[in-house]
């Protein structure tokens, strides 16, 4: 594996202790909800419902704690992202009473781009895809003595996105598979983290964007084509090296998931519960719907609801 600096190291249980004591009441603890057979899977399933996290998405918890640990003198923050990421830093860095310039690609749902605006951060639209934004956060950064805030692959980050897990460990059972949605890698990585030794975690991507299962299949981290309906949110051309070494470490699995898939489990969960939820926060339902798994009495965590509106109230099929 490439060696890493400090800010991308694997963050170890010191630091995930510090994140929980860090972002505790400043994040919301969310529920999980049992469902019996049949109500969405042909199995018993439990939902952690990240929907209901600030700004919509689990991307709060590792944005707060990276502002939070900041370096001193920190005057200002910059962030890439598809926009999930980016209207978590945009609340984080309010949280802080700093000023944040978020960069998008052009592409971004315009529901999120308003979401970014609205807490406050200024928007940055950028020709081309998540890795342009991401070379004109850094450019900003580097010309304003601005601090980055990675959307995966750094350690606070991380150890943030772990938060998530450290409550599953009081709410599930040990040993219950469960099943994330994966783009860069760091909400998986710092669940696993987290949950390692007690429950094993399976990273969920769309086959339109599997750069995790790639860069496991290559031994390293690699260029990956990406498109499909979650791309917004799980489209990152490259899975972060934090993601990779913990996969390789854990021998975690991998699943793809087809589009058609995703938006089946949108629909259910709409129709089944009224719960909306964008692409890349079912895609992880998406396998339990339809994959091995679902025979484990899986824990699916549900990571954003960030959707322009309702689905259309149509039967599932
Ligand atoms: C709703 C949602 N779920 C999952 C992910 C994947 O997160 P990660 O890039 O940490 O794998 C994202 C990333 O933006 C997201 O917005």
């Amino acid at each position: 594996m490439t060696p890493r600096d400090e800010a991308n190291a694997v963050p170890g249980p010191a630091e995930l202790s510090a994140a929980a004591t860090r972002l505790a009441g400043k994040v919301r603890r969310t529920p999980t909800l049992a469902l019996a057979a049949g109500d969405l899977c042909s199995v018993p399933v439990t939902l952690k419902l990240e929907t209901l996290q600030h700004t919509g998405s689990f991307k709060a918890r590792g944005a707060l704690n990276a502002v939070l640990t900041a370096p001193v003198g920190t005057s200002s923050i910059t962030a890439a992202s598809g926009g999930n990421h980016g209207a978590a830093v945009a609340w984080a860095a309010a949280q802080a009473e700093l000023p944040a310039h978020v960069f998008v690609p052009a592409s971004v749902p315009a529901a999120k781009a308003a979401l970014i605006v609205a807490y406050g951060a200024t928007l940055h639209r950028v020709e081309g895809f998540y890795a342009d934004a991401l070379a004109a956060s850094l450019t900003h950064a580097e010309q304003h003595s601005a601090h980055h805030v990675d959307a995966y692959d750094a350690e606070a980050v991380v150890a943030g996105q772990s938060t998530l897990g450290q409550e599953l460990v009081e709410q599930i059972e040990p040993g219950r598979p469960v099943l994330v949605s994966c783009g860069g890698g760091g909400l998986f990585a710092g669940v696993s983290l987290a949950l390692e030794g007690r429950n094993p975690v399976v990273a969920v991507e769309p086959a339109t964007a599997p750069s995790l299962a790639r860069a496991l299949d290559a031994g390293q981290v690699v260029d990956v084509e990406v498109g499909g309906v979650a791309v917004d949110s799980l489209g990152a051309r490259r899975a972060g090296g934090i993601a990779v070494d913990v996969a390789r470490r854990l021998r975690s699995t991998t699943l793809l998931v087809s589009d058609d898939a995703i938006q089946q489990a949108q629909r259910r969960l709409w129709s089944t519960l009224r719960l909306a939820v964008e692409p890349g926060g079912a895609t992880a339902l998406a396998a339990a719907m339809t994959g091995p798994s679902s025979s484990d009495h899986p824990v699916v965590v549900l990571s954003g609801a960030n959707v322009p509106a309702a689905p259309r109230l149509g039967p599932d099929r």
